[in-house]
């Protein structure tokens, strides 16, 4: 089958055939985790929908949106090589009015760890993707783990909304050493490369530790060896259902997440662990 490329919610109805349709929103600049989603849409439905649109809402005002990579060409190629039906890639003019006024609110889980550094953030990313379930009608959408935060809020938006859309969470693709893939891993020199992979380093080390405040100091211990090119922005160990921090006594699974900024680079990275 040949790969459609949608710009308008009349393409996506004119692509749209019958069976299960699994949707993957993507920014683009697509890499082996997005490919993994792909993959698990693939084999849970009968047409894939990748979107890839820069989301400028999710942007705050001094972030990289300008200097986001874009590469849709190889994109599409990605797509093609991965059996995607269509490529949902709409123009940010046709996506905002500029009269637009309603958007989603994440309420309080989009205001702690990473809501709290990049306030509005979670508000922007989901209005996006309530939209893209709006266009694209998905029975199912996968997102990955990596962005654990996003993915727990898009959860409850599902629920707290009665979406009838199916939430598919897959596992953090890294490189051998660790690191997880990012869009962003590009613009690391070889120095920010080597300092970089303290992120997986210190979750490892703290998913090794049994209780929350041996979790937190032995993460802490491998971010401040990696020394100041490692500029953190927060290490948490939170509740995944609400993103609150655990307290000593908490029992059950929860999120060990970090971000940093490496050089210019802004990273984020988390595990899942089980305390009890
Ligand atoms: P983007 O950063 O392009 O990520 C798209 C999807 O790929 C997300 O679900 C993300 O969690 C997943 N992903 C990224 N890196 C991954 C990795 N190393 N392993 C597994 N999955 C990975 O997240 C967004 O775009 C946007 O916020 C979006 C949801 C599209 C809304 O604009």
């Amino acid at each position: 089958m040949e790969l459609i490329v949608a710009r308008s919610r009349e393409d996506l109805v004119k692509a749209r055939r019958g069976g299960d349709v699994a949707l993957v929103p993507t920014m683009g600049a697509l890499h082996e985790g997005h490919r993994t989603l792909i993959r698990e849409a693939r084999v849970r439905a009968d047409q894939v929908v990748v979107s890839i649109f820069v989301n400028p809402l999710q942007f705050g005002p001094n972030e990289d949106f300008s200097r986001y990579p874009r590469t849709f060409g190889a994109d599409l190629d990605v797509c093609r090589a991965e059996g995607v039906d269509v490529v949902f890639h709409p123009a940010a003019e046709d996506m905002y009015a500029p009269d637009r006024q309603v958007s989603v609110h994440a309420g309080r889980m989009g205001e702690v760890v990473e809501g709290a550094v990049r306030p509005g953030h979670f508000d922007g990313m989901l209005t996006v993707v309530l939209k893209l379930f709006n266009l694209v009608h998905p029975d199912l959408a996968v997102f990955g783990q990596k962005d654990a935060q996003q993915l727990a809020l898009i959860r409850r938006m599902v629920a707290d909304l009665d979406l009838p859309i199916e939430i598919l969470g897959a596992p953090t693709v890294r490189e051998s050493d660790g690191l997880a893939l990012s869009s962003r891993n590009r613009f690391l020199s070889d120095d920010d490369r080597e300092t970089a992979v303290a992120l997986s380093r210190a979750l490892r080390a703290g998913a090794a530790e049994l209780t929350p405040s041996g979790i937190r100091a032995a993460a802490q211990e491998m971010l401040d060896a990696a020394g100041p090119r490692l500029d953190v922005d927060y290490l948490a160990l939170v509740d995944p259902a609400t993103f609150a921090e655990v307290s000593e006594s908490y029992e059950g699974m929860a999120v060990l997440a970090v971000a940093a900024r490496v050089g210019s680079t802004r990273l984020i990275d988390n595990v899942t662990l089980t305390l009890n």
